[in-house]
């Protein structure tokens, strides 16, 4: 994504995977994810986030052509790194590309990418989607391991896995939560220092995403499941309001 107005306000990515769940539930084409993120942009999100799973349990190809097609911010395309995938990405020539790990069997994107033991498989996918100009990050553990070996492949930008702090904090693991939190916080830091931009994301909502705005390396934050639970209860575009004011209050600028 551009960069943003101030330089420390933190960019904010609506994922909208789950609008796609919650049509394939039933078939057909309601709710529409692409009128999800075209409601996202309106209430202030700065981005798109998608991720094209193997399986199309959620977002389908057609999902993806027209986000690309319809959105007026940029689209984040969410893959794994498989010749199917990259095909896919190179024609839909998305602003950035995460590349996930993906097993079938999980429900979520449960851990990071095995960078150290993927690099020969990632280094054609990172060269291929860098030289269509299209931005990749990885999405990693933030341990000093990945962060190193994703510095080692050049790639513009890491995402950061909030997955096991958020669920520290939601099951009130008193020191899951402070032992993850030190690893984002030193992560991130060791990731800027190697020259990475640094995202975070999985599994945060208003709490988790307001304390990890305190941390001054991350510049953006991709937000889905817990947006789009909120939304039934309160609407999109007042819970995207929200989210972006627990972030910016997060990083001291309200
Ligand atoms: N970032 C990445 C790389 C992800 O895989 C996901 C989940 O699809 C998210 C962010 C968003 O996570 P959540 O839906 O839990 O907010």
């Amino acid at each position: 994504m551009p960069a943003s107005p101030s330089p420390s306000r933190i960019r904010l990515g609506i994922n909208v995977d789950h609008v796609a769940t919650l049509r394939n539930a039933r078939g057909g084409t309601r709710p529409d994810p692409v009128r999800a993120a075209l409601a996202a942009i309106a209430a202030g999100a700065d981005g798109i986030t998608a991720h094209l799973r193997e399986d199309r349990r959620h977002i389908n190809d057609e999902d993806m052509a027209r986000l690309k097609a319809q959105i007026s911010k940029p689209l984040n395309f969410e893959m794994a790194a498989t010749q199917e995938m990259l095909d896919i990405a190179l024609r839909t020539k998305p602003h950035a590309v995460c590349l996930v790990p993906e097993k079938r069997s999980e429900r979520t994107t449960e851990g990071g990418l095995d960078v150290v033991a993927g690099h020969n498989h990632l280094v054609p996918y990172v060269s291929k989607l860098a030289e269509h100009g299209i931005r990749v990050s990885l999405f990693i553990e933030p341990s000093e391991r990945a962060i190193e070996a994703s510095a080692k492949l050049r790639v513009p930008v890491v995402e950061l896995h909030t997955g096991a702090w958020c669920e520290a904090v939601l099951t009130q693991d008193r020191a899951g939560d402070a032992k993850g939190f030190d690893q984002l916080r030193l992560g991130a830091r060791l990731a800027q220092s190697a020259g990475l931009e640094v995202h975070a994301g999985h599994g945060l909502d208003f709490d988790t995403a307001r304390r990890l705005a305190a941390v001054p390396e991350f510049v953006e934050f991709n937000i889905g499941h817990f947006l789009m639970g909120e939304a039934l209860f309160s609407g999109l575009a007042p819970v995207i309001r929200e989210m972006r004011k627990v972030m910016d209050e997060g990083r001291g600028l309200t």
